[in-house]
């Protein structure tokens, strides 16, 4: 066997981050990654925002092959840890192969959720995760007329736009009652429902998809709990799972992801980190363990993982949560974690487009979202992650925007 060092399963953005930071901050030991998937890591935030139809206008390079070569990181694209040995400290692959780790970093991520209805499986539906279902799905869309959206979540509502520029006839097809129930507070999930349907996007809530049937082996038409939706093509976002499995049967403790301590350690095993999607961890922000799907958080945890293994750095994680989502003309952004239990102010902007809902708990701001206002989220960003109190008050008669600026004058001043 080769010699122990820095062992990461998974070749998405949280994994990528673990070994740039590793390798920035000057870890000299051996660094394999196991990425099950055939390509370089990437990043997916391009494949929800616009058809695609040719691999090479894909726009999800991180880094050439080059980067791992030169920095002697050892990329094995294509292969899977099958098994992790706590005791030994190996990793399996499927293919037999066992490598010893000092240091195992988990960055497996999250699946998408199957859609559990009869005609699932056939032509013309698709889910989106990799770049092959963004092919599949840009290449459709340049024919589909109908174009049913299963799911009026982050993917659902970026796909619908990306349908609707196409010109097709939009269905978002949404269980629960609400938009974006998991994401953004309730009056904002309207503003965004207005908007879309006033642009044409048809949006059922409180509807389930029954079947889908075909012809010829083809998508032609979804029957859901209000009637029948004619389809060319039906695409579903209907949450993501978190990759677990090996964690578990290492023996590791998982719930709803692999459980960790604020340093982003196993709390069943502090050689065995875990980051991105698949982790859940505690957070400053938030009332006990959360797991947290966005870009920013793999990218910050792989950070700190990479920077802790490297150089002992013993640093909490608690980078503040931020998050966006481009559907059509709006831009949704949020920064901060909201409860639902706390109190939201929502306030127009100066134009007709721009929206901010205010977050606050006991008094104080915690989450801030927007519509088409992206001064006042990086001013949101700025005063979260600075943890400068911000009362209902502070805000009753200006933006955030303005009270940074009026804080940072008066500190220049002082
Ligand atoms: P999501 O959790 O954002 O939305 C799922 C939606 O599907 C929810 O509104 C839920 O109520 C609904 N739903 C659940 N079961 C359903 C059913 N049987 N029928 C109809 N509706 C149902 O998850 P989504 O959109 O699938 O995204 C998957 C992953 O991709 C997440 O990790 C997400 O954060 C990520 N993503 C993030 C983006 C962003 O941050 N801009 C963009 C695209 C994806």
């Amino acid at each position: 066997m080769s010699a122990a060092g820095v062992v990461v399963v998974g070749g998405g953005q949280a994994g990528f981050s673990v070994v740039q930071s590793l390798r920035g901050a000057g870890y000299e030991g051996p660094v394999t990654v196991f990425a099950d998937e055939p390509r370089l890591p990437y990043q997916r935030p391009p494949l929800s925002k616009k058809a695609h139809t040719e691999p090479d206008d894909l726009g999800i390079g991180l880094v050439p092959e080059s980067f791992y070569r030169e920095r002697d990181i050892d990329l094995r694209l294509g292969e899977c840890v099958a098994a992790v040995d706590t005791a030994a400290r190996t990793v399996t692959t499927a293919s037999g192969e066992r490598v010893p780790y000092e240091q195992l970093v988990l960055a497996t991520g999250a699946r998408n959720r199957p859609l559990p209805v009869p005609g699932a499986e056939l032509d013309g539906v698709h889910s989106l995760r990799s770049p092959d279902d963004a092919l599949a799905i840009g290449r459709t869309l340049t024919t589909a007329r109908d174009v049913v959206v299963v799911g009026g979540g982050f993917i659902g509502l970026e796909l619908a736009r990306v349908a609707l520029a196409h010109g097709a006839r939009v269905t978002v097809v949404e269980l629960a009652e609400r938009l974006l129930s998991r994401a953004v507070s309730p009056r904002l999930q309207d503003r965004l429902r207005e908007r879309h349907e006033r642009d044409g996007v048809r949006i059922h809530t409180g509807t389930a998809v029954e079947r889908i049937e075909g012809r010829g082996g083809r998508v032609h038409r979804v029957v859901t709990s209000q009637g029948p939706l004619r389809a060319d093509l039906v695409v579903y976002g209907i949450g993501a799972v978190p990759r677990e499995e090996l964690a578990r049967e290492a023996g590791l403790a998982v719930a709803d992801g692999v459980i960790v301590d604020e340093q982003l350690r196993s709390v069943s095993d502090p050689r065995i980190s875990a980051v991105g999607d698949c982790a859940r961890h505690p957070h400053p922000h938030a009332d006990g363990l959360v797991r947290l799907e966005s870009v920013q958080n793999a990218i910050d945890q792989g950070a700190l993982v990479g920077r802790r293994i490297a150089e002992g750095a013993t640093v909490p994680y608690q980078s503040l949560p931020w998050f966006w989502s481009d559907q059509g003309p709006v831009k949704l952004q949020i920064a901060g974690l909201r409860a639902s239990t706390d109190e939201v102010r929502v306030v127009a902007g100066d134009i007709p487009e721009r929206v901010a809902a205010y977050a606050f708990r006991d008094e104080r701001l915690v989450a801030v979202e927007t519509l088409n206002w992206p001064a006042e989220h990086l001013a949101a960003r700025r005063l979260l992650q600075q943890d400068v109190p911000v009362s209902p008050a502070d805000l009753s008669a200006t933006t955030l925007g303005a009270l940074a600026r009026a804080r940072r004058t008066k500190e220049v001043r002082a």
